[in-house]
């Protein structure tokens, strides 16, 4: 199963982990014991097992859309320090910076209404306009599903071998920090 997952976030999301954004999400801390990137990757896993869960009720999602969104949700985060001024400024605006960085990842074909506004609405309910989309709504209830998981040490990035995910670069980083 977890292989599985890996597979598919592999699938539709190689163009965003091959990106110069992603591998450097790998070196941006959040949540304080993670970084951008293993939280992005912790997030679209948490996505697809509610997804496969919903396909088991006849609910159909499209999971690429959700992989895509769910591993650019917060790229605008990256240089939060430089960005904004406050946490508050970071919630709301974050989203938003996330937009054109996926924009120019994906391609102007490949953007949709979807991603846009689940992307946009994945700070609600601290965001007041709840995800117009079940991709949305998946996003959103994964981010935090992500980052509770995360806080307890049981990060749902850890089930897929990260290190396949980062460029050979990033590696030799990790190799040296750890
Ligand atoms: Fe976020
Ligand atoms: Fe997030």
């Amino acid at each position: 199963m977890a292989r599985q997952v890996g597979n598919l976030i592999y699938k539709y999301g190689n163009d965003i982990l091959q990106s110069e954004e992603f591998q450097k999400a790998f070196g941006q801390t959040h949540h304080k014991y993670m970084t951008v990137a293993e939280h992005s990757l912790g997030v679209a896993v948490v996505s697809l097992r509610i997804s496969q869960f919903l396909y088991r009720l006849h609910i159909p999602v499209k999971d690429r859309t959700l992989i895509i969104a769910a591993l650019c949700h917060d790229l605008g985060i990256l240089g939060r320090t430089e960005k904004y001024r406050n946490n508050f400024e970071c919630y709301g605006r974050h989203p938003l910076d996330s937009l054109p960085i996926i924009r120019e990842i994906i391609g102007e074909e490949e953007y949709d209404e979807i991603i846009e506004d689940s992307v946009r609405r994945h700070m609600w309910p601290l965001t007041p306009i709840p995800p117009r989309h079940r991709e949305g709504l998946i996003l959103t209830t994964a981010d935090k599903v992500s980052a509770v998981m995360e806080r307890v040490g049981r990060s749902p990035a850890r089930t897929l071998d990260l290190d396949q995910f980062r460029s050979p670069c990033e590696k030799q980083e990790a190799q040296h920090t750890s």
